[in-house]
């Protein structure tokens, strides 16, 4: 190591939450590279530690907590070896709760917002010098984007790319818009060129993020604004990239030319998470959502037409204030005529500071059990049902790193089933048919083709 090159330092990122907060993680380990900062697999190696939140539900929060807890023991031992272990806490929790957590954890070091992370250097060097702690909760004028380096650490076979943050629908129940912000786009030309760099570094397959990534719309090349559909249409000319998906979607911003890009756009995968949250008009309109249930099956009919194959996944709410067992049986006849290949369902959990959390009519906690059991159940049967569908035809597979067994490589089918094969390693990053010979209820197993077998 050279005189001045920083002395080698160890990061250790706890992640929890959605795929932004994945993406976030791994721009925080980019931004903190420089200082000297290299992975640590454990806690128990690190110099820092960042637990990069989520606020969506009241589980989810009480998780950081209890993580504090086991992190404050880890803090307390260095200290007495005469080192330092700098604490982090980032992410949506960090925006919501940022005082409380220094009031219940004061151990802390570092409270920061999912905003402001392009500022850690500087924070690091904050907490370094004073035993206050550094609180970074407001949202900054400037864009973290054009802050965060070029340069990252390469993120494998499949990748994300944040290109929409925050979210301005504001649905009864939901936190995004208080701990995200208000919606804002990338240009264009930011989001070619960071597909272009993971390309580059080996990625094969690009999701593309936001909370409501179809509302996107950037600043074109030229100047002018493009659509999510038309982005899309300039990722599929990347030479090496074979695998386009995009999420979350928000049905009420699912326009004409992005159904086209599913139409047209072979390597646009046949896979779409459209949260509905429930199939009810009464409880659609409580919550805000400007859709109803008729509109989703509308927009579910165009995506197919132009999409045959398309299998569709989404986001379920059981028991939001006021839901009645009526609006409940409307979620499971929707659920019924649309046929998920997968879903998430939760039971409505109140957040501090949003509309729905203030209501009268809040459903009780045993009547929201039943409904999620209900729920979870016929959810389960169709993805099963999906899933067996599968056995005995030929999907293409993105292999993307080594099998749970010895000897078995693992990747994802076009509708982002997980497929394990025997087979060599050498596999991971190409996209080869595979026959479907079992489905288990997460996943499916098959045989490469004989003429692949040989080879
Ligand atoms: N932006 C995405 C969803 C973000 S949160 C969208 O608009 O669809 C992911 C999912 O968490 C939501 O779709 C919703 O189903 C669930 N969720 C959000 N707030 C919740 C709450 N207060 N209680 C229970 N589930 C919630
Ligand atoms: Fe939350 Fe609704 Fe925005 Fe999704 S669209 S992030 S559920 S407010
Ligand atoms: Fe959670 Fe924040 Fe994502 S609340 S779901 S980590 S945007």
């Amino acid at each position: 190591m050279s005189a001045d090159s920083p002395r080698q330092k160890r990061l250790h990122v706890i992640t929890w939450g959605c795929q932004m907060n994945v993406y976030d993680s791994g721009r925080m380990a980019d931004v903190l590279a420089p200082l000297g900062y290299a992975p640590a697999r454990l806690p128990e190696d690190a110099d820092m530690v960042i637990l990069n939140t989520c606020h969506i539900r009241d589980k989810a929060a009480e998780k950081v907590f209890s993580e504090l807890g086991r992190l404050r023991r880890l803090k307390e031992r260095r200290a007495a070896e005469g080192g330092r272990m700098i604490l982090a806490v980032a992410g949506c929790v960090a925006q919501a709760e940022g005082a409380e957590i220094l009031a219940r954890a004061p151990f802390v070091d570092i409270v920061l917002g999912p905003q402001t992370y392009h500022r850690l250097p500087e924070m690091v060097a904050r907490a370094a010098r004073s035993a206050d702690a550094v609180i970074e909760t407001d949202f900054p004028a400037e864009d973290k984007f054009d802050f965060l380096p070029d340069s990252a650490g390469p993120q494998g076979v499949t990748a994300f790319l944040t290109i929409q943050e925050g979210c301005d629908r504001f649905c009864s129940f939901c936190v995004v818009p208080y701990t995200r912000g208000a919606e804002t786009s990338r240009p264009a030309v930011a989001v070619i060129a960071e597909a272009r760099r993971l390309v580059e570094q080996g990625a094969r397959e690009i999701t593309l993020l936001g909370q409501n990534v179809n509302a996107w719309h950037g600043e074109a090349p030229d100047g002018g604004a493009w659509g999510l559909g038309r982005l899309l249409r300039q990722l599929a000319d990347l030479p090496g990239l074979l695998r386009l998906r995009y999420t979350t979607s928000h049905p009420r911003d699912l326009d004409d030319a992005l159904i086209a890009a599913h139409r047209d756009l072979p390597m646009l995968m046949p896979f779409l998470h459209l949260p509905v949250q429930s199939g009810s008009d009464r409880m659609l309109a409580a919550m805000n959502r400007r859709h109803t249930a008729a509109d989703y099956l509308r927009l579910v009919e165009k995506l197919r037409a132009a999409r045959p194959d398309l299998a569709l996944s989404s986001d379920f709410i059981v028991g939001h204030p006021g839901e009645t067992e009526a609006n409940f049986q409307a979620t499971l006849a929707l659920v019924r005529e649309v046929g998920f290949a997968q879903a998430f369902s939760f039971k409505y959990s109140p957040r501090p500071g949003t509309p729905a959390a203030g209501a009268p009519a809040q459903v009780a906690d045993d009547e929201k059990e039943q409904r999620l059991a209900e729920l979870q159940a016929l959810l389960r049967e169709q993805q099963a049902g999906f899933n067996a569908g599968c056995v005995g035809r030929t999907l293409p597979v993105l292999f993307t790193g080594p099998g749970r067994h010895q000897g078995q490589v693992a990747g994802r089918s076009p509708f982002l089933q997980p497929v394990h094969v025997s087979g060599p390693a050498d596999l991971c990053g190409r996209e080869i048919p595979v026959e479907i010979a079992a489905a288990l209820p997460n996943s499916l197993s098959g045989t490469l083709t004989e003429e692949r077998a040989r080879a």
